[in-house]
């Protein structure tokens, strides 16, 4: 087993000759799209710097999903300014959800950007980086091409840690009324399950030892087989666990409409599946879900909850949820409290609803007032952050495998994650980086449990230790 960080490309190992830091915002898909495009870069010689101070290129991989977000890129681009100022070779590139829904803007109302380019085609950095001229071809690349961008992507990942994600799905086609992601990410696509098989493999061939599969419709996954037959999530699942080394996969997101039958199935037959599933729900009033356009009613998820508990009982759930969506009234806002009371969450993550440009609900009549929403969502957090505590505090007594990430705050510890993706703390060695070994939980918080290694019992088939080994700089 070779250690975590490097992998087959020979720079990984030499000094990196130009530096690129890369500032990612948003979704675990942004966190992936930037460790690829770090991968894109490394053969021209550029390596990761933890700051644009210096830096000979900077990428903004953006999110558009709030309002919030969005802005940050514009008041990011005001702090670079100064510092292109001073090192004029400096190049700055916007990429990510905001640059494919304002990318035109972009370039006319931000001089200092040299190039802008979408979620879709950041396959093609090199190209642009390496013109000495911004003024001599294209600055904004913003074709919707996901095939294209998967097989021109380089095989070769840096990888620093057990646990890695892997975009298997992107796009989406639900067009939830609040949404940009439909017009960011584009229609639906899958890739094929061999590119898939064959990432993973690498990923493991690497130390990795948990694959977290990533779609903004994960569950929708209809990738080709071998055959050029569409295959589904949980037959991929059921191939991944074949793959030496990988114990653990875990998916996210999931649209509760697409949760098949075979899926739920897979839950309580597949070892390495986690029990956890992120399951958002957005709204528990049928009259915000229709005006959502969810296509589900809060009976039907709850239905589905029963199902998928069914099959595995401790499956622990996590939600995303809308306050203050257009038209929700007080009686609309306490269905949505009544579900959460129903499904007990492990963890969710709850939003102001925000507007967002072109998208149906922006236009909506019944747009909430700032108060209004700011008091349902404290009202709702204060209920999921008692469910959070109240999963954590069940732990406690039970002995958990934890696949162990990083080094501890104090010296002598170690952290990880449990099946149900709680952080978990433990007196023990580095040496348990990259293994999973039994915890018995001894006290719990709203974040994290506590607990002591039970002696000799980690995996038995690591042999070597991996190290984490730092890509150089
Ligand atoms: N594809 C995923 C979610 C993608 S966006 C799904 O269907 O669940 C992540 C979360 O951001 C959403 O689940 C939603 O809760 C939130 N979100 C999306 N658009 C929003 C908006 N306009 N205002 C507030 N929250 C929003
Ligand atoms: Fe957005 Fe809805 Fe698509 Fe999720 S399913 S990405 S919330 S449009
Ligand atoms: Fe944001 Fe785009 Fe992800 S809008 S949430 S970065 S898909």
């Amino acid at each position: 087993m070779k250690p975590f960080g490097v992998t087959e490309a020979p720079l990984l190992t030499k000094p990196a000759a130009k530096r690129l830091f890369i500032k990612t915002y948003g979704c675990q898909m942004n966190v992936y799209d930037s460790e690829r495009m770090a991968d894109v870069l490394r053969p021209l010689g550029y390596g990761m710097t933890d700051t644009a101070e210096g830096a000979d290129l900077v990428v903004l991989n953006t999110c558009h999903i709030r309002e919030k977000a969005s802005e940050k890129l514009y008041s990011d681009l005001g702090r670079l300014k100064p510092l292109k100022g001073e090192a004029p070779g400096m190049q700055i590139v916007v990429a990510g959800c905001v640059a494919q829904a304002e990318g035109g803007e972009i370039i006319k109302r931000a001089p200092v950007v040299d190039f802008v380019i979408g979620p879709q085609s950041y396959h093609r950095l090199p190209e642009l980086v390496a013109r000495t001229a911004r003024a001599s071809g294209e600055r904004l690349l913003a074709d919707f091409a996901p095939e294209e961008k998967f097989d021109a992507l380089p095989d070769a990942r840096s990888v620093t840690g057990p646990s890695a994600f892997l975009t298997v799905q992107e796009g989406c086609d639900k067009f939830c009324t609040f949404c940009v992601v439909p017009y960011t990410r584009g229609a639906e696509y899958s890739r094929p399950v061999a590119a898939i098989l064959a990432e993973a493999q690498r990923l493991a061939d690497q130390g990795v030892r948990e694959v977290v599969l990533l779609g903004q419709n994960v569950n929708a996954y209809s990738g080709l087989d071998e055959t050029d037959a569409p295959s589904t999530l949980a037959r991929l699942a059921v191939a991944l666990a074949t793959v030496p080394g990988l114990d653990r996969i875990r998916y996210t997101t999931s649209h509760p409409r697409d949760m098949a039958d075979d899926l739920i199935a897979a839950h309580g037959e597949l070892h390495a599946l986690m029990p956890y599933l992120h399951l958002p729900v957005q709204s528990g009033s049928d009259r915000i879900l229709k005006a959502m356009n969810r296509a589900h009613t809060a009976q039907s998820y709850l239905e589905l909850v029963g199902r998928i508990r069914a099959a595995r009982p401790d499956m622990a759930l996590s939600g995303d949820f809308i306050v203050g969506f257009p038209g929700e009234s007080e009686a609309d806002f306490e269905a949505t409290l009544d579900l959460v009371r129903q499904v007990r969450y492990a963890a969710a993550y709850s939003f102001k609803y925000s507007k967002r440009p072109g998208t149906p609900a922006s236009a909506m009549q019944g747009q909430i007032a700032e108060d209004v929403k700011t008091e349902r969502l404290a009202r709702l957090n204060a209920l999921l952050y008692e469910q959070q505590e109240a999963f954590n505090v069940e732990q406690i007594g039970r002995t958990l495998p934890v696949l162990f990430e990083r080094e501890g705050r104090k010296p002598g510890q170690v952290v990880g994650r449990s099946p149900y993706l709680q952080p978990v703390w433990a007196m023990g060695d580095a040496a348990l980086i990259g293994r999973i070994a039994e915890v018995r939980i001894e006290s719990a918080t709203h974040g994290s449990l506590v607990g002591s290694l039970v002696e000799g019992r980690s995996d038995p088939h690591i042999k070597a230790t991996p190290k984490l080994v730092e890509v150089a700089v």
